[in-house]
């Protein structure tokens, strides 16, 4: 069976993945392809649908990107959103112009009766974002909804199956926008809406079993969501043949090895080569003294590379390197362009001696939320599966100063009061990022009737979409308080709890 898809055309837009992330919420794969692409890809019989996205430039000025104009004809339903929208008008024979007033925001929509706006209400609110507009249709094409400063905000022409919106459906401000999309997938494609969670597994499980058939793949597994997504699903689908090296750096946090070793060790219900190496030692000997922050991450970085590669070395036979890549990271490093080998989780390198004969990325085509229902369906615990992000230096970039085996038991121990009061609150999942961090400062302070001279814990809890920038998380006062209490009494070593709620910029998430 063909899998049905919803190709979305990449004209520069910003919010391009999240057409493809909208389309998928409907149960239709959908994947972002440069504008470059091929006429014979698009095609192809699994394209029910092809959306051009919005971008940032004008569709009359020579040198902007244009579609090969036969798209047109190829008889595939087109939905055009903002620039995609002005450039199969410009393209058909219609005009475009520089807007006399810009549309920013919410916006008034008034929408006429069309298949693509059906359940849809007459007054709707939807966010415009342009100013370019289109002032003339192409001939048979009609004007479908209208706003106070754009008189084409959306068109159809029902023959050729060509629909446009000026504004974006996409965007959870456009209130009614996943109906509009729904419109354009079901009723308009005529996709069924058969791909969920189950489907995928199958059809990767079959997949992985063409292409590595009995041959032996290696996994780094950092306890992070995607490479534990990726090595259920590769368990699932060659059991022993999978080899998984989990190098504990000794930075985790407090009992994350333990749970790592739990769900895929010799013990757990996933029936693979589990690997883990212990270099705790390794790596407090090679950090002794060391408290630039840039020279604590390139050796964090290189000694795992060189515990990696040791181990990996032993294992002669493997022939295919597997890796949870996701598809945010191949958006990063260029879709369209051969996928570059992602550095390693959450450390940067690969083992350079090893030739692998190919390369298994089961997850390149989800989003993490994707991934995490995945993850959840192969039967992997919800702490591994909504973890939080963890930085691949580990708390080595969560202890300013040199770090030391006392140092990192007193974060470790912070950080999982921090975890657990706010699991116990309930917000766990509302934070993008929290954790405990060692300040270097000591400071005087007075337990019972003795003077303490002992460190400063630092709480960080951010808010934040793409982790460029961040915004502190408004923790309840009373619940600090609580972690305090908790810290100071249970954590030896600690008696001073600071709250750091600086946004990023100028801070990072991270304190180093
Ligand atoms: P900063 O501190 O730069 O962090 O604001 C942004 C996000 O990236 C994570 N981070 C890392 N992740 N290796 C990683 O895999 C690293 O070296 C690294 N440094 C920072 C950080 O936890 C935050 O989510």
């Amino acid at each position: 069976m063909t899998q049905e898809k919803i190709v979305v055309v990449d004209f520069g837009g910003q919010y391009n993945q999240l057409i493809a992330r909208r389309i998928r919420q409907c149960h239709v794969y959908s994947e972002v392809v440069p504008y470059t692409t091929s006429l014979e890809t698009l095609k192809d019989e699994s394209v029910k649908g092809i959306i051009f996205t919005g971008g940032p430039n004008s569709v009359y000025l020579e040198g902007s990107p244009k579609m090969d104009e036969r798209i047109y004809s190829l008889g595939k339903p087109i939905l055009g959103i903002c620039y995609g929208a002005q450039l199969i008008s410009h393209q058909l024979g219609g005009e475009v112009v520089s807007a006399d007033v810009s549309e920013y925001g919410r916006t008034e929509l008034t929408t006429l009766p069309s298949r693509l706006f059906n359940g849809v209400d007459k007054q709707t609110e939807v966010f415009m974002s342009h100013t370019d507009r289109i002032s003339k249709l192409p001939s048979s094409f009609r004007t479908i909804a209208y706003s106070k400063d754009c008189p084409i905000a959306a068109f159809e022409c029902v023959e050729k199956d060509i629909y446009g919106t000026q504004y974006h459906p996409e965007v959870t401000h456009s209130i009614q926008g996943q109906k509009v999309l729904e419109n354009f997938v079901y009723d308009i494609c005529h996709c069924k809406g058969e791909w969920k969670g189950d489907t995928f597994i199958q059809d990767q499980v079959q997949k992985i079993r063409e292409q590595v058939k009995d041959k032996k793949v290696l996994l780094g597994l950092s306890g992070g969501v995607d490479s534990a997504v990726a090595a259920a699903l590769l368990s699932k689908a060659i059991g022993k043949n999978l080899y998984c090296v989990f190098v504990d750096h000794g930075l985790l946090r407090k009992k994350e090895a333990e749970e790592v070793e739990r769900v895929f060790g010799a013990s757990s219900s996933f029936d693979l080569n589990f690997i883990k190496v212990d270099a705790s030692e390794l790596f407090y000997e090679k950090l002794k003294g060391v408290t630039e922050p840039e020279r604590k991450r390139k050796i964090i970085g290189a000694t795992f590379i060189e515990v990696f590669e040791n181990e990996t070395n032993k294992l002669s036979d493997v022939e295919f390197l597997a890796q949870g890549t996701i598809y945010p990271d191949r958006i990063e490093s260029g879709l369209g362009v051969s996928a570059t080998i992602k550095s390693h989780h959450n450390v940067g390198g690969l083992p350079k001696n090893m030739k692998f004969k190919g390369l298994v990325e089961p997850l390149k085509d989800l989003f993490k939320d994707e991934v995490r229902e995945i993850g959840l369906l192969l039967g992997l615990p919800e702490s591994i599966v909504y973890r939080q992000p963890f930085p691949g230096p580990g708390l080595g970039i969560r202890i300013i100063g040199d770090v030391t085996p006392e140092k990192i038991q007193i974060v470790q121990d912070a950080d999982y009061i921090f975890r657990e009061e706010i699991k116990k609150a309930g917000i766990d999942r509302e934070i993008s990022q929290y954790f405990a961090a060692l300040s270097n400062m000591r400071s005087v302070g007075v337990m019972g009737d003795f003077r303490t001279y002992d460190y400063a814990i630092v709480l960080r809890a951010v808010q934040t979409d793409d982790f460029m920038t961040a915004k502190p998380y408004p923790l309840p006062y009373d619940l600090l308080t609580r972690i305090m209490e908790r810290i100071i009494n249970e954590v030896k070593g600690v008696n001073r709890v600071l709250y750091d709620f600086t946004s990023k910029p100028p801070s990072t998430i991270e304190l180093e």
